[in-house]
């Protein structure tokens, strides 16, 4: 019965993604949480602090109005002129208003933008270490993610060059790049997103630029594609500069002839994104200096880590540019950071993510810690795993 019913239903080959392991490193934290133990949560990557109070109050405000309704597919007005107002504020780059639209967090920004600029078939090239979603996404639309390895000698950034060589071998539709980029939290200068965007350009090559963590930069400001080219489709979200995860609300900024497309599918694929929570981030850019107050924290903690980890004994890490993340070699002391992982929460309790989760070549590697959480859990970390590796 069962069998017959698993034949008529089965899933689709598309559907077939991996899972994210930090899920499970999230069940097993949990089970020790559940008998007594204390566990410093390094595995998530999301900020502790919660939306700014202006975005709350506005929701708030808006609930108690009453009617909660459908908006506009590209989003409410005023929100996609403030966003783009965002962009002559921070860049000094004007944004025709025109051309935002909202989305339900850069999730949905990121099927919208494939699925208006990819066939099923087409290559799209991304840097591995990556977001995993990146290529789970394009392959549950019938695209192929090519993955393009990176290195020190780029900041572990994709480069004009790789992508031309990539391209060279077979040829590549799009390119999605990331700065600062998870898990590595690693930047590209302004003139390297320059170079690989003139060099996509010039290939015929288009390009998507995640710019989810804007505004998370510790070393020089982070570069928006809006700057230098109308043809990029621009990622963003709310979520993490402005600790807006469970709203599930970001934007794009789209070429002005993409706008009548994507909002042609959006209207068949959401109608909109929930009201209430277009209505707080829009108020969420008046609580900027409480952004802030949250950004330094993790620049304190950010430091913590930078001191305290060699001491304990990781030292061997990707520059730590941007996010919220450090990417730790731990090849000295395994040679699989699942299994790594997997003790330093058992034996630690410290959790963070294996490598595997963001890069299939080299993340049995790597461990990716995320020091959005307090100051206090940064010191217990790294004492933690002093105490634990000098066993
Ligand atoms: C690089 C990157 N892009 C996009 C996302 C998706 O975020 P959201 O859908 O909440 O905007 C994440 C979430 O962790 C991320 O790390």
């Amino acid at each position: 019965m069962l069998d017959a019913a698993r034949r008529l239903v089965s899933p689709s080959a598309r559907s077939d993604v991996p899972p994210f392991m930090v899920m499970d490193v999230m069940s097993a934290a949990a089970r020790i949480e559940a008998a007594g133990g204390q566990v410093v949560h390094m595995e998530v990557g999301q900020p502790a602090a919660p939306a700014p109070s202006t975005a709350i109050a506005a929701a708030r405000k808006a609930l108690d109005a009453g009617r909660v309704s459908y908006t506009e597919a590209l989003g409410i007005r005023s929100l996609r002129r403030r966003i783009a107002a965002h962009y002559a504020a921070t860049y000094g780059q004007a944004v025709d208003p025109e051309r935002v639209v909202v989305t339900t967090g850069s999730s949905a920004g990121f099927i919208l933008a494939f699925l208006t600029l990819f066939e099923p078939g087409d290559r799209v090239a991304i840097a591995t270490p990556g977001y995993p979603p990146y290529r789970h996404i394009l392959t549950a639309l019938g695209c192929e993610p090519v993955l393009i390895e990176t290195d020190a000698a780029t900041r572990f950034a994709l480069t004009g060059a790789a992508l031309i060589a990539a391209h060279s071998r077979t040829p590549l539709k799009g390119v999605l790049v990331a700065s600062p980029a998870n898990p590595t939290g690693t930047m590209m200068t302004g003139e390297a997103l320059g170079d690989l965007v003139d060099t996509a350009e010039d290939a015929g090559i288009r390009v998507i630029s995640d710019e989810i963590y804007h505004g998370l930069d510790y070393t020089f400001a982070a570069a928006t594609a809006a700057r230098l080219t109308d043809n990029a489709v621009i990622i963003n979200s709310f979520s993490k500069y402005f600790c807006m995860t469970g709203w599930r609300i970001g934007w794009m900024v789209v070429p002005p002839h993409l706008v009548r497309t994507i909002e042609r599918l959006h209207q068949n694929l959401a109608i909109s994104v929930p009201s209430l929570s277009q209505v707080a981030a829009e108020a969420a850019f008046e609580g900027h200096a409480e952004m802030q107050a949250v950004k330094h924290g993790y620049e304190d903690n950010r430091r913590i880590l930078l001191a305290g980890l060699p001491q304990a004994g990781l030292d061997k890490f990707l520059p730590v540019d941007g996010a919220f993340y450090l990417y730790a070699d731990v090849s000295h002391f395994c040679d699989d950071s699942l299994d790594f992982a997997k003790r330093m929460l058992e034996q630690a309790h410290v959790a963070s993510t294996p490598g595997i989760d963001f890069d299939p070549l080299h993340g049995r590697r790597f461990v990716r810690f995320c020091y959005a959480g307090s100051r206090q859990e940064m010191h217990e970390a790294v004492e933690r795993i002093g105490n634990w590796l000098k066993r």
